[in-house]
């Protein structure tokens, strides 16, 4: 009796096996997704269907930067948050007589669309007090409007990125839809925690800065993108060195372009700083030695 007990057993086993294995794996298959798939029936014509999405404006952003010790730790800074926005092109102008080599191995290792663009700031305007990058921005403008020139111009932004400023990721979101020129709050500049427009039903009706408040757009060159298109309809809107002030670089360029009351407040209607002014200190190289370098030769 116990034996053919046994023996039922032994034969019953291999199946419940197989049994248990396949109920396991059936509860392990996905989930079927909670929004169905869109069905295209044969039938459905004169129905809407669904769009191709439209290409993402490219984003310009021209960057004067010149050779200094801390000017690759900048580039590196920018180029970490550069890598993470899509359909982004980066404008990269030295101030200098010819590209330089770090910078030329920096870019090609850094992994993003870019220009490469050199034009060195005339010495006599190389004093404090005056305005600084105004070539090189304009050089960068140059370049826009030579590489559209034949072709009917895609979608596009262009957004002035210092090198030693801080970007959000957000802020890009935001600029990526400026149909003419957009501005939002800029961070730690001005002598305060933050400037920015002031928006009334949507519209800019003046400004909240500590430093200059006549100016007539009172904004760093942080705070506004410009669409591609108005920059090639005003193609003699570049910046100026006669008669320039630091500080009035921003206004003097924005009145070419545009008005106060056709600027896109973005940012929640400028209540979010999204970008800063940061600058960084100068670095202390008392201790770098004259004699008995090191063995190797390191670029920083
Ligand atoms: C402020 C504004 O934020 C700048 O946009 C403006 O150009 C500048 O004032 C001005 O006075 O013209 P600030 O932080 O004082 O900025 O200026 P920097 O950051 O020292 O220079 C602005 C950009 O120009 C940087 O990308 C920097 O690398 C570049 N630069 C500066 C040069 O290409 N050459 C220089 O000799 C100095
Ligand atoms: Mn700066």
């Amino acid at each position: 009796m116990k034996s053919v007990l046994f023996s039922r057993f032994f034969i019953l086993l291999p199946w419940i096996l197989i049994v248990i294995i396949m109920l396991d794996v059936d509860t392990r298959r996905p989930a079927p997704p909670l929004t169905p798939r869109p069905y295209f029936s044969p039938y459905a014509v004169g129905r809407p269907q669904p769009q191709p999405e439209p290409p993402l404006p490219t984003i310009y952003a021209i960057t004067p930067t010149y050779s200094r010790p801390v000017q690759k730790a900048e580039l590196t800074r920018l180029a970490n948050t550069f890598r993470q926005v899509a359909q982004l092109h980066w404008i990269l102008v030295e101030d200098a007589a010819a590209r330089s080599e770090l910078v030329s191995r920096f870019l090609a290792r850094a992994g993003l669309p870019s220009t490469h663009l050199h034009v060195p700031t005339p010495r006599r305007y190389k004093r404090p007090g005056l305005p600084r990058a105004t070539e090189q921005r304009n050089a960068g403008l140059a370049w826009l409007s030579q590489r559209h020139q034949h072709q009917r111009a895609q979608p596009g932004v262009l957004f002035f990125a210092d090198d030693d400023n801080t970007y959000s990721l957000e802020l890009f979101q935001e600029m990526r839809t400026t149909r003419k020129v957009s501005v939002w709050p800029v961070g730690l500049v001005g002598g305060r925690r933050y400037e920015r427009p002031l928006v009334e039903n949507g519209k800019v009706v003046g400004w909240y800065t500590g430093w200059r408040a006549d100016r007539p757009f009172a904004i760093d060159m942080a705070g506004f993108a410009v669409s591609l298109q108005v920059i090639l309809s005003n193609p003699k809107a570049v910046f100026k060195r006669r008669g320039s002030q630091p500080g009035m670089q921003e206004s003097d360029f924005l009145k070419q372009i545009t008005t106060v009351e056709e600027l896109e407040p973005k940012a929640s209607n400028c209540t979010k700083v999204l970008v800063w002014h940061t600058r960084t200190e100068k670095v202390n190289l008392a201790n770098e030695p004259k004699y008995h370098l090191d063995t190797v030769k390191i670029e920083v």
